[in-house]
């Protein structure tokens, strides 16, 4: 996933398409570039290796201004992540500049008949094709940039979001999208092109997203929108309501850690409005789905990716406990390629938090073309997913900066035990009396979870006994599973630490072969007083903690207050405060979210920004 902005208007550009360009960063940062174009029509580019920080000491060391111009920061797919390959690239007459996030899928065969034509290019990138062919047409059959463009992404196969300007028509921006997200924010006397809304969010809040095959032909005084095929566009304008704020640090060291600490209000803003205490009724958004095809609906599947797929695997516990409705998860990027039975009475649940993830949405495509009803639980309004799912719930936890998830992970759990229980309510599965405790409960974690984040301070203690080590094992049990495999995601993807979420029953089939006094075990073991699965659920877990210390084995042990069996045989406790079960993972993966952080910060990782990795992957 790459980041792409623009600016078009009667500031210096330089600035603001950096500041944008660093609100993206976590979309990729294998490298960057700018370009822009000044009043004498002279464009100059600047393209730097690696971060942000190295194309801004670029143009300290070489400034360019302008008023109009475009940026990019890049996560490699095609091209290898050097300043040769970064964006902006341009065509043979040097005039036409393309910057792009997506994949031109046919583009080999597109350079070839370029360069049966005559054209030299210079990079391994597929975006520098699209450039060669919108100036080929602009060239050899005398198009305006716009034409040029519509006959361009009608011979482009993939999925593209560009920003392209040419300096024959200045002052002016045209942004097309074909899959990954393009936000225009609509400015007094200038205008915004983003894949995502912080970078706007300085500068106005008064934006629209692109749809699917459209584009948008900026100029300082207006800004029109068309599909591909001309056919003018009315966009539904929205004014966002986020506070820029949100979007920054707010004084935290890292994105990530802010995010940790964000979680109680994410959990309360997507609870808000969604659930009468008085009576445990539960109000889902107006949607697609009505109330008949959720009481008729056979089966529920769910397909994400990561830490989406994990709260989905805890959505699983929570449907069927509360509605009694079989329940399957999938990884998205398995689940078209296993050829799923599905029927018009299955209803698929995709969670994404970006809405963007390209697996995810072709999971999506899938269940449609089958006719199931999809449910979307999302965290960006406006995304790829929320646009042509039948029904969305958001999770409203502001925008999730950190490439590791966090407060997005708690809110989607949330949003699946809202569903279930709404779900469980249609098909009087739930009566009042329990409806009116689940909801009580809900109502009840903001405060647990803020009493969790006062304890960081053990967990940073925690974390220097541990953050030398190369290998972590988690188990969980039941609903808890999920967090242990969570809380190995969380480690692995900003420590490098290799780690291995396991079940807990598990572990005499072959993992136990692992234990010995080197290996740190986290082994997550809450339960719910008077709940006999929950207290059965415990019991056993006990028993694997019992054979991971006679093997010498560290227990970093995840337990209920007051809990006096486990602790007695952990190397190490962490209490979480005691809550009804199915909700136990918004509590036990809090402190494991801080254990990451805190190692991770102690080695010396980039914690927002892991190698390899980008927040949205909108490439398959
Ligand atoms: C989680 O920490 C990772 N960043 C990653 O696994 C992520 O959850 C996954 O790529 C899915 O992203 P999505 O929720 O935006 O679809």
């Amino acid at each position: 996933m790459c980041g792409i902005v623009g600016y078009v208007g009667n500031k210096q550009v330089v600035p603001l398409i950096i500041d944008g360009l660093r609100k993206l960063e976590y979309r990729g940062y294998d490298s960057a570039g700018i370009a822009v174009v000044d009043d004498a029509h002279h464009l100059e580019l600047r393209r730097a290796e690696g971060k942000l920080r190295n194309l801004e000491e670029a143009i300290r060391l070489n400034p360019l201004d302008g008023n109009y111009g475009i940026g990019h920061t890049r996560w490699a797919t095609h091209g290898r992540p050097t300043e040769e390959n970064a964006h902006p690239h341009r065509d043979q007459s040097g005039k036409v500049v393309v910057v792009h996030n997506g994949i031109i899928e046919n583009y080999l065969s597109l350079k070839e008949g370029l360069i049966a034509e005559g054209h030299e290019f210079r990079t391994e990138t597929d975006t520098e094709v699209v450039a060669h062919l919108i100036g080929h047409y602009k060239d050899t059959e005398d198009l305006t940039l716009e034409q040029a463009v519509r006959k361009t992404v009608a011979r482009l196969r993939g999925i593209f979001a560009m920003s392209i300007i040419s300096t024959d028509e200045p002052d002016t921006i045209i942004a097309v999208r074909e899959g990954p997200p393009v936000v225009i924010g609509l400015g007094d006397g200038e205008f915004f092109v983003a894949s995502d809304i912080p970078p706007i969010l300085a500068h106005t809040r008064d934006v629209f997203f692109l749809g699917d095959k459209e584009m948008a032909i900026l100029t300082k005084d207006s800004v029109r929108v068309t599909d591909f095929e001309a056919n003018v566009v009315e966009p539904e304008q929205q004014r966002i309501t986020w506070d820029p704020i949100q979007a920054e640090k707010g004084g935290f060291k890292h994105f990530m850690l802010k995010e940790i600490y964000e979680q109680p209000r994410a959990v309360r803003d997507t609870v808000q409005g969604r659930v009468s205490l008085d009576t445990g009724k539960v109000y889902l958004d107006p949607m697609d789905i009505s109330e008949q095809d959720f009481k008729s609906i056979r089966s529920v599947k769910i397909a994400a990716c990561g830490t989406s797929w994990h709260a989905g695997l805890a959505g699983k516990y929570m449907i069927e406990q509360l509605a009694r409705v079989p329940v399957d998860v999938d990884y998205a990027s398995e689940f078209r390629y296993r050829d799923p039975v599905l029927n018009e009475d299955d209803l698929l649940v995709v969670i994404s938090q970006s809405g963007e993830t390209a697996d995810t949405i072709a999971a999506m495509r899938e269940a449609k073309q089958a006719g199931c009803k999809v449910l979307a639980i999302c965290n960006v309004h406006g995304s790829m997913i929320t646009r042509e799912a039948d029904g969305t719930i958001l999770t409203h936890a502001g925008p999730e900066i950190g490439v590791a998830s966090t407060k997005a992970f708690t809110a989607q759990m949330i949003a699946l035990y809202l569903f279930a229980l709404y779900l469980g309510e249609v098909r009087d599965q739930i009566d009042e009396a329990k409806a009116k405790k689940l909801a009580q409960d809900l109502a009840e974690l903001p405060l647990k979870i803020e009493q969790l984040l006062n304890e960081a301070e053990s967990i940073d203690d925690l974390s220097k006994e541990f953050f030398r080590v190369q290998d972590f094992l988690y188990l969980g049990r039941g609903i808890n599973f999920p967090v242990a495999l969570e809380g190995a995601l969380k480690l692995k993807e900003i420590s490098y630490i290799h780690a291995e979420g396991y079940p807990a029953g598990e572990m005499k089939h072959g993992p136990n072969a692992l234990i010995d006094e080197k290996l740190p075990v986290v082994i997550v073991n809450t339960k719910e007083k008077g709940n006999e699965g929950s207290e059965l659920r415990y019991e056993k877990t006990h028993s694997n903690i019992v054979e991971v210390k006679a093997r010498d084995g560290i227990i970093i042990a995840v337990l209920t207050e007051g809990d006096t069996m486990s602790a007695t045989a952990a190397s190490h406790i962490i209490e979480i405060p005691e809550t009804s079960d199915l909700l136990g993972p918004v509590l036990s993966v809090v402190p494991l979210q801080l254990l990451s952080y805190y190692i991770a910060v102690r080695r010396g990782c980039d914690v927002d920004q892991p190698r390899n990795l980008a927040k949205s992957v909108t490439v398959e």
